[in-house]
Parts: structure tokens; sequence; C-alpha cells
């Protein structure tokens, strides 16, 4: 093992901040993951609602990256994207997806894992109209995930909308919306000392009722 490699290998973190009970957790994991959000928003967490977006494309390969949470509405997780790009293809052969938070001030983890579905179009037209002007003209400039040979295509796709819908309104581009993780486990982990760490996991049965269990560490 090199100098590097060895000094890599002695970084570890022995976690003490909190225990995770499966009494506590209760009987609904959303209502415990905003409980928890919650605190990991009141603890002034940076990008808090960065989530790991975990995909698998037409050829079975996984693919993550982190994308932004920006809702939980009728139980499932929002995000939004690009429906032309990678994970835009790889959802629409597989949307069986995982997401994953870490929020390690807490020393807490959170893993979902369920089926991807696009919102509504005008649910998607609203989260487009809420954002930034140049959030907007970001969505129409960048073919999300295509091979471009250098930033200025790019940058003359955002001067040339800019100018087209300069004066009017900005449409939400056909090829952007949202997604709804609507999960199927919920797994909450508390980090605790000597790796005995507290992982309480939750499943939706068949009567689409919640059955929750421990896992060892
Ligand atoms: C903090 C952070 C937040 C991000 N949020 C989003 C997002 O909400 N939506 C999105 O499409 N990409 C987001 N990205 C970019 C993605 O990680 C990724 O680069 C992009 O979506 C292309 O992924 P794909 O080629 O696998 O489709 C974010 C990246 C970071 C680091």
């Amino acid at each position: 093992m090199s100098h590097n490699q060895s000094h890599i290998a002695h970084i570890r973190h022995d976690y003490s901040l909190a225990a995770l009970d499966e009494v506590v957790t209760g009987n609904d994991p959303i209502a415990f993951f905003q409980k928890w959000f919650d605190e990991a928003h009141a603890a002034e967490i940076s990008e808090v609602n960065a989530m790991t977006l975990a995909s698998v494309d037409a050829l079975g390969k996984p693919h993550a990256r982190i994308v932004l949470l920006k809702g939980i509405e009728n139980g499932g997780f929002t995000f939004f994207t690009n429906y032309e790009s990678a994970k835009g293809h790889d959802l629409a052969s597989h949307p069986e997806v995982a997401l994953l938070f870490f929020w390690k001030e807490l020393e807490r983890q959170v893993r979902v894992e369920g089926i991807a579905k696009k919102i509504d179009v005008l649910d998607s037209d609203i989260y487009f109209h809420s954002r930034p002007e140049g959030s907007r003209l970001g969505a129409w400039a960048s073919p999300q995930s295509q091979v471009i040979s250098d930033r200025t295509i790019i940058e003359s796709n955002y001067a040339a909308f800019e100018k087209q819908f300069s004066g009017g309104a900005i449409p939400r581009p056909p090829h952007w919306g949202g997604y709804s993780i609507v999960p199927q486990k919920i797994e909450f982990w508390q980090g605790r000392s000597n790796r005995m760490h507290d992982r309480v996991h939750f499943t939706l049965e068949e009567n689409e009722s919640w059955s929750k269990c421990r896992l060892a560490p």
C-alpha cells in the first residue's frame, strides 16, 4: 500500500451523537423522514436536500448522481431534471431506483428504494415557473448528458434562448420536468460507537401498510 493509500485506510470516525430506537420511528416512515429532514435542516446542514439517485440503464448497468429533493407529495420524493438525460433514459427502461441521503453532521443516513414516475405536467409547470430566470434559460440551453465539443455550445444556446424569449414568458421545455419516487423501502441509519450502528428498515406490504424491522449494522 502506498503512503497515500495507507493514509486513507486510517481515516475513521466513531459515531456517538445519538441512538435510534424502533419505537421512536413510529409506523409511518414518511412522517419520520420529514422529522429527520427537519432536524437536518434546523442543524443547518449544507445542501440538506441533496440526495444520490441510483438508476439502472437498459443494459442493467448502474449509474449514480446527486439531484435535489424538491418536495414530498402524496408520499413520493420529487426531483426535477431533463427527461432526455441519461437518467431520464434509465428511468424509462427501469423505473426502479434508489435514493440516498447522508447527513454526516447528525451521523445519519436514509436509504429509499422505490419506483420513479413522471409527475403531472401542471406540477412541473408550477415548479419551473418558480425558478429564477437564469435556471429556466439553462434548462433550454443544456442538452443534458449529451457530448458537446466545448462550453461555447451551451453558452451560445443560452444567448439564443435569452433572445428568443426576451420580453415574454419562458415556457417549460417539454423535455424538462419532475419525477416522483414512490417508496417501497425506507431505512434509517444512525451511527453508533464501535460500528454497532442502529438500522430501522421499513417495507411497504401488499396491503399498503408499512412493516418494520431492525437490521444488523
Ligand atoms: C449538489 C448537486 C445538485 C444537483 N441537482 C440536480 C438536480 O436537481 N437535477 C438534475 O438534473 N441534476 C442535478 N445535478 C447534476 C447531476 O448530478 C448530474 O450531473 C446531471 O443530472 C446529469 O446526470 P445524468 O447524465 O446521469 O442524467 C446536481 C448536482 C449536484 C452536485
